[in-house]
């Protein structure tokens, strides 16, 4: 189905491409997949968006974009897009002002998380420097809106609606993340589940309804598919936070256990505490008592949540998102066939390892 339908070949940037306008209707099925589209992405993206100088700053910048990463979020909000028709060219660009805010976000994350690693390689701030990442992260933030400035005038509006909205949030849930680091604070479930939503599922919602809004969808398969990508972005934060505990380092590239050792109220924490025997209770408390060593605690924190059965908690509520964003993904008015790149994105997402 690729052969053909390389949109980016030549290396060429979507902006000067004439996007192929097949003569094709809502039956006739001739749609990307995540693959295809990952890869097309990729080719434009991880290209240098940044001037030379001052290096410093740039290449702090130019760094995390060009070290890959899934590309799930402008994948998503691609395959939206192409649930209502062709792929509008000014699509890419919202694709792409999405996975440059999703990099700044994670470059001022590996600060406030401490972490060393992210793909597999240093980060930013370890690399370059604290205040360069920190600048280079908000150069990041505007390069996002300079992907956006050429989208024709009403349809600007609705975007910057969205996508304003979403970065606020997502500031709200990383405040509320770390704030409930706080040793000894109780956290209860609903408190996790908000702050996730916040931190990391509003924007796989907004990717999906800014592309239905390329597309030119309708109001309702809009909130339809906000709401898949807000419930599926809460199982794929519950499976990061289950593969930062029990992942395979080589292929999660990032810190094994960081979650751990920042002492992030994750569901691993607030299951164990809830479960735990009196014994395992204590220990964990001690284990999480600052000053501790860090392989020591991640290794008996570890032990614990074993002991508890986290596997099958971490099933059970990955389980429990992803049937209600299944359901939100039923009731989008598509014909079903049309849906199935996005299923099976979602499917992929829930048995990731990295
Ligand atoms: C990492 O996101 C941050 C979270 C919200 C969990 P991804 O897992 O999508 O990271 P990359 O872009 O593939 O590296
Ligand atoms: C990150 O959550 C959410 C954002 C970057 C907004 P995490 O802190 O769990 O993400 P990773 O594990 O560092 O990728
Ligand atoms: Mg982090
Ligand atoms: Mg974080
Ligand atoms: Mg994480």
């Amino acid at each position: 189905a690729l052969k053909g339908r390389n949109l980016i070949s030549s290396g060429r940037s979507p902006e000067r491409l004439n996007i192929p306008h097949h003569k094709k209707n809502q039956f006739f099925l001739n749609m990307y997949s995540f693959n295809e589209l990952s890869q097309q992405f990729d080719q434009y993206f991880a290209q240098r968006h940044f001037p030379a100088a001052p290096a410093n700053l740039y290449n702090a910048a130019a760094y995390l974009p060009q070290l890959g990463g899934k590309r799930v979020r402008p994948v998503l909000c691609l395959m939206s897009n192409e649930l209502f028709g062709e792929i509008n060219e000014h699509t890419w660009k919202v694709a792409a002002a999405v996975e440059m805010f999703h990099n700044f976000s994670l470059v001022h994350d590996d600060i406030m998380d401490n972490a060393p690693l992210r793909r597999g390689q240093e980060t930013v701030h370890v690399k370059f420097g604290a205040s360069a990442a920190l600048l280079a992260g908000d150069v990041m933030l505007v390069k996002s809106y300079e992907f956006l400035e050429k989208i024709p005038a009403p349809t600007l509006t609705r975007i910057l609606r969205i996508f304003n909205q979403t970065a606020a949030e997502v500031c709200e849930g990383q405040q509320m993340d770390m704030d409930f680091e706080q040793p000894g604070l109780t956290v209860q479930l609903d408190d996790y589940i908000k702050m996730i939503g916040l931190k990391t599922s509003v924007l796989l919602a907004a990717a999906l309804k800014m592309g239905a809004v390329m597309g030119g969808s309708g109001p309702g398969s809009q909130h339809h598919l906000y709401e898949f990508g807000k419930h599926l972005g809460i199982a794929f934060q519950v499976q990061d936070d289950y593969l930062d505990a029990f992942g395979d380092p080589e292929k999660f590239g990032k810190q094994p256990g960081g979650d751990i050792i920042a002492g992030k109220k994750t569901f691993l924490t607030l299951n164990a505490l809830e479960t735990a025997t009196a014994t395992q209770k204590q220990k964990l408390e001690e284990l999480m008592r600052p000053g501790t060593d860090p392989q020591q605690r991640v290794a008996g924190v570890l032990q614990v949540y074993k002991d508890c059965g986290a596997d099958a908690w971490a099933l059970q509520l990955k389980q429990r998102y992803f049937d209600l964003a299944m359901k939100h993904l039923d009731e989008t008015a598509v014909i079903s066939t049309r849906k199935k790149n996005l299923e099976e994105l979602a499917q992929y997402l829930m048995g990731r390892d990295h």
